[in-house]
């Protein structure tokens, strides 16, 4: 069998190169940030498989000059980066790297969660800069999580995950989505309801929804004024599932308490004004980062390249 010559568009954990390496001619991209498009096309030229990130656009220009690749593997569960359409006519296949992240992801989001309703990232700060001058009756008062009420947008694999962790702190939970999900139910015993039912009845409201045309902005203005006023929103999912500037707004007016954030519309810019409120945690897209799912997402991506060089259909693939 000829060995494959494979582009990595940005480094990733090392053992997921050395199985592809044992496989592959590969080069690797080790500029440790996203190439220029005109890099990038010149790149892929003449390659049989791309290893590639959430970053880099797969649009119709991208699978044109990728002449001889059989498959691009996204190193990440989601694909809206991504024109499956356009790569399906190129006949070019696509994977992702599913389940490996449904606990990370989940875990991340009530990382966020406690971090603004404890307010940890706040008093870090002021622990640190030397103003703590005593214990006080009313310094950083937050809200307590156990026995509130948690709404989650989406109960695919990681909204699931999350939601059985609510079980835990005695949580109520209320879901919302394309249809009410049996199993979902059974494991968490969470309540389907309408999104406007979610919102105005959840202290905390957390999205698991890919981005799809019909979940673009899916929560914005009228969404917020739906909102408690002390609810919290966490998203782990796509930056543009949220009106970023309408947040902004609703957080600044206090209509809601307080927001956790991973993703950006505009990634990886900021909404104007988001980064001077107290009231949010901002993360940089990190909810898969430990070492331990990285390591598993550049695995399961070498492992569907190698399945294709084998002329075997990829275990992810999404186009077959
Ligand atoms: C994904 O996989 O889609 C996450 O956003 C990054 O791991």
């Amino acid at each position: 069998m000829t060995k494959w010559n494979v582009y990595v568009t940005n480094e990733i954990p090392q053992p997921a190169l050395d199985m592809l390496a044992e496989h592959c001619d590969l080069e690797v991209n080790r500029e440790g940030k996203p190439l220029l498009k005109s890099t990038f096309l010149q790149k892929i030229q003449g390659r049989d498989a791309v290893l590639c990130l959430l970053t880099d656009q797969i649009d119709a220009e991208v699978l044109r000059a990728a002449n001889q690749a059989k498959i691009f593997a996204n190193y990440a569960v989601g694909y809206n980066n991504i024109d499956i359409p356009a790569a399906t006519a190129h006949g070019i296949m696509i994977s992702n790297t599913p389940g490996v992240l449904t606990d990370t992801t989940a875990e991340m989001a009530w990382a966020l969660l406690f971090s603004v309703a404890r307010r940890v990232v706040e008093s870090d700060n002021y622990t640190r800069m030397g103003k703590y001058e005593g214990w006080g009756p009313m310094l950083f008062l937050g809200q307590d999580i156990f026995n509130k009420t948690v709404g989650i947008i989406g109960p695919g694999r990681i909204g699931l995950s999350f939601a059985k962790r609510a079980k835990a702190f005695d949580m109520k939970v209320l879901y919302t989505g394309n249809k009410a999900n049996p199993q979902f139910e059974h494991e968490t015993g969470g309540q389907y309801v309408s999104l406007a039912k979610l919102l105005q009845n959840s202290d905390y409201v957390s999205i698991h929804t890919p981005l799809l045309p019909e979940t673009f902005h899916l929560i914005g203005e009228k969404e917020f004024k739906q909102m408690k006023n002390t609810a919290i929103l966490i998203n782990t999912s796509r930056g543009p599932v949220v009106d970023e500037l309408a947040l902004v707004k609703a957080l600044e007016t206090g209509e809601i308490w307080g927001a956790g954030l991973d993703v950006y519309e505009w990634e990886p810019k900021l909404a104007e004004g988001l980064s001077k409120l107290d009231n949010v945690t901002l993360c940089p897209h990190i909810a898969s980062a430990t070492i331990e799912t990285r390591t598993k997402m550049g695995m399961i991506a070498a492992v569907n390249i190698i399945a294709a060089m084998k002329g075997e259909l990829p275990p992810n693939c999404l186009n077959p």
